[in-house]
């Protein structure tokens, strides 16, 4: 009766929320399995940013809740944003649901399992759902553990919630107001990681460039984040320094200056430009300028030129005009992304926006996407062929899910990278001669120590 089975939707939070909930299940003696047809228990964390990413949620509980009819005793949850945002009505669609858990209260999910078990094997009638949605003072703390198992590379959450109001956005009402770690916490956590294996963290939060702000104080003129940074720096064993997603507004000179001397901190940035046209970026509420964006890109470029970029846009805004979108268009192309997440402009009932009229149809909300995603297609085509003949430096991550004797990692610029590998090299950081370039990932060959760096060896490995 303990046999769980998480399946998480949405952003990398979301994994990292799941992954302390498992660890959390383990320590309380539940075995973590698989797949759902393994599982006495299914939990749903779910993603709310899009109409989309809750649909799907809600289509696969009530495929879930079948087997309820066949097999009374299986638990039922839903964990996460999508509970947070549509709280107790989700019950009345969903009344199969055994559990809905917020996003201040993923803690509390094996003492709700515990409960929920034990009333089972009372004779009481079935108990009705057990909710928590409430807010919590702390909880951004909470979610710290990892499990036994090595990580070679590992998310950190360093703050929960956002205080913006852009106006599309239903995340400040799922994950609520901004809260941050202490920075002692995240850099013991940090140490723990890195002791049992990891090379490579990513710190995570809405605004990590926000860390700290409202309650630690700058020093040297450095922001809490760059400090936090230099910290995580200083952690012996750690090679690779990732964050998502820092906001345009507050990537102050420091942050950028922090790529010229933060050796450990990798030339990759996420940086979410929403919209090209400032016209739509006021609407959204997104308090800075398609020119300020375009200045943090070139002062990044001037300290690492080898940094690669990613963007968050969204098409379709209501109000946006084939005028606005060919200022996003250009911006998006001149300033080469080497990655991007393109969304469709999704009403989020209870935003502002939704109080607008969703007036771009829908064909051409489809056709403005696929313009971005052939641009993208093409920059990041162009990134890739330029590796070619160059050597990589790589983490490696695993074995490849195709291919015997495959493996993958990833190099600086956090592209993907395949090579003839072995187990021994997994959490090394190793020379990749790069051979081969598609669209999204590189193809390469190991480089021999000691061997002339001219020639690609064959069989570096086995
Ligand atoms: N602060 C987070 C943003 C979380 S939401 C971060 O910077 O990573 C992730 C992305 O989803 C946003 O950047 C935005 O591009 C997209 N998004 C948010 N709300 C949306 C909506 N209503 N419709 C379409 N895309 C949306
Ligand atoms: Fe959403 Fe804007 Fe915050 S995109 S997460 S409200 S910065």
């Amino acid at each position: 009766m303990n046999r769980v089975y998480i399946k998480t939707y949405g952003c990398q939070m979301n994994e990292r929320d799941s992954a302390a909930v498992a660890s959390k299940l383990r320590a309380r003696g539940y075995s973590l399995v698989e797949s759902e047809h393994e599982a006495d228990v299914v939990l749903l964390n779910t993603c709310a940013v899009r109409d989309q990413a809750e649909q799907k949620a809600i289509g696969k509980t009530g495929r879930l809740a079948k087997r309820k009819r066949t097999d009374p005793d299986f638990i039922l949850g839903i964990m996460g944003c999508m509970a947070q945002n549509r709280g107790e009505a989700l019950v009345d669609t969903l009344p199969d649901l055994d559990l809905l858990v917020g996003t201040q209260k993923f803690h509390r999910v094996p003492e709700m399992l515990d409960n929920l078990l034990e009333s089972r094997r009372g004779l009481g009638p079935r108990p009705a759902t057990l909710v928590d949605l409430e807010t919590e003072a702390g909880s951004e703390e909470t979610i710290r553990e990892h499990g036994e198992e090595r990580q070679v590379s590992a998310f950190v959450s360093i703050m929960q919630g956002c205080n913006m109001h852009c106006t599309f956005c239903i995340v400040p009402k799922t994950r609520g107001a901004e809260r941050y770690r202490s920075m002692d916490n995240i850099v013991e956590e940090v140490r723990e990681l890195a002791a049992k294996g990891t090379r490579e963290v990513t710190l995570l939060g809405q605004i990590v460039n926000n860390y700290g702000m409202r309650q630690m104080p700058f020093v040297d003129g450095k922001s809490p984040f760059t400090q936090l940074l230099e910290r995580v720096q200083e952690v012996d064993g750690i090679e690779r320094i990732r964050f998502t997603s820092p906001h345009p507004r507050g990537f102050q000179r420091d942050l950028v200056e922090a790529y010229g001397c933060l050796p450990k901190l990798m030339p990759y940035v996420h940086l979410p430009l929403q919209s090209g046209s400032d016209r739509v970026l006021r609407a959204m509420r997104r308090p800075y300028t398609v020119r300020r964006f375009r200045e943090i890109v070139e002062q990044l470029r001037a300290v690492r030129p080898d940094i690669c970029l990613s963007t968050d846009i969204i098409v379709g805004s209501p109000g946006e005009t084939e005028a606005d979108f060919e200022q996003t268009r250009a911006v998006f192309d001149e300033t080469g992304f080497d990655m991007a997440f393109i969304f469709k402009y999704s009403p989020r009932s209870g935003t502002t926006a939704a109080d607008m009229e969703d007036d771009v149809p829908d064909d051409v909300k489809d056709a403005r996407n696929k313009t971005l995603l052939d641009i993208l297609a093409r920059h990041s085509r162009r990134r890739n062929d330029s590796l070619v003949g160059g050597v990589e430096e790589v983490l490696v991550e695993g074995p490849a899910r195709k291919g015997e004797g495959m493996f993958t990692g990833r190099n600086p610029g956090n592209r993907k990278v395949i090579f003839p590998g072995a187990p021994r090299l997994v959490g090394e950081i190793v020379p990749v001669r790069i051979t081969e370039s598609s669209v999204s990932v590189v193809r390469g060959e190991l480089v021999l120590a000691g061997a002339e760096a001219a020639a690609p060896l064959h069989a570096a490995t086995a």
